[in-house]
């Protein structure tokens, strides 16, 4: 399937772009499965998406997921759920059954379990896997994507369908959704923004040699559509 790639101007541009391209597409719909992203570049978007689309988009047809979470409880500042829900979800018209947060403050291996219990029951099947409707991700200065690093690559084809993951530097567990389930997904959405990423961003877009050593560069749905929304910074070095 395609790969498209979205240039905005600055990373506001990439939020707003981005949310008008999901308004379109909800609207088609009448209920979608959605994994959100952790880290910063998604504030803009939840911001948004609180402020500007809060009566523009029927959120009871949306059930959010997340990518990967933190290992740590809903009421901790690392928390990926604490952040969506302070500056998204808890201003928006969502019933909490549509909330699907990894319980970050359980035993991980045990968490990772039921996660990938409750992603089976919920999100359809395709291929023999859960298939989301869509899966926004970020991405790392070092490549790596939800909670997959350079470090533990074999993540990307584990049989499992979510993961627990350690931060290379902090060694911080993490819950991740698989590489085989992201590569599942009808939609998998990058929100990349900063000069930070714009070395990776070359290297994984225009498959330079090593891209093979970036989690992301294995991001490709295999029946599913690819798209990049990217800020100009980021997308410095594209040619
Ligand atoms: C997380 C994210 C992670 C994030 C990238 C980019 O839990 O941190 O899911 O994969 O998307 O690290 O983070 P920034 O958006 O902060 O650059």
């Amino acid at each position: 399937m395609p790969t498209e790639i979205h240039i905005a101007g600055t990373a506001e541009q990439v939020a707003e772009d981005f949310a008008q391209y999901f308004a379109d597409w909800v609207e088609k719909k009448p209920l979608v499965t959605v994994a959100l992203s952790g880290g910063s570049t998604p504030k803009v978007l939840f911001r948004l998406w609180a402020e500007r689309y809060r009566g523009r988009i029927d959120w009871t047809k949306v059930h959010f997921f997340w990518g990967d979470e933190r290992c740590v409880p809903p009421d901790d500042e690392e928390s990926n759920f604490k952040m969506a829900n302070g500056l998204f979800l808890s201003r928006v018209d969502i019933p909490e059954g549509n909330i699907h947060r990894i319980r970050g403050e359980e035993e991980p291996e045990a968490e990772a379990k039921r996660y990938a219990k409750e992603i089976t029951q919920f999100v359809p099947s395709r291929n023999g896997l859960p298939a989301f409707d869509m899966i926004l991700l970020g991405m790392g200065d070092d490549g790596h994507t939800a909670s997959i690093f350079p470090h533990q690559m074999e993540l990307l084809t584990a049989e499992a369908l979510c993961a627990v993951a350690t931060h290379p530097e902090s060694g911080q567990k993490r819950a991740t959704l698989t590489g085989k389930v992201i590569n599942n997904a009808k939609e998998v959405v990058f929100l990349v923004t900063g000069k930070g990423k714009a070395e990776k961003l070359e290297e994984i877009i225009e498959a330079k040699d090593g891209s093979g050593k970036y989690p992301a560069a294995h991001i490709e749905p295999t029946h599913g559509e690819l798209h990049w929304f990217v800020d100009e910074a980021a997308a410095g070095r594209l040619k």
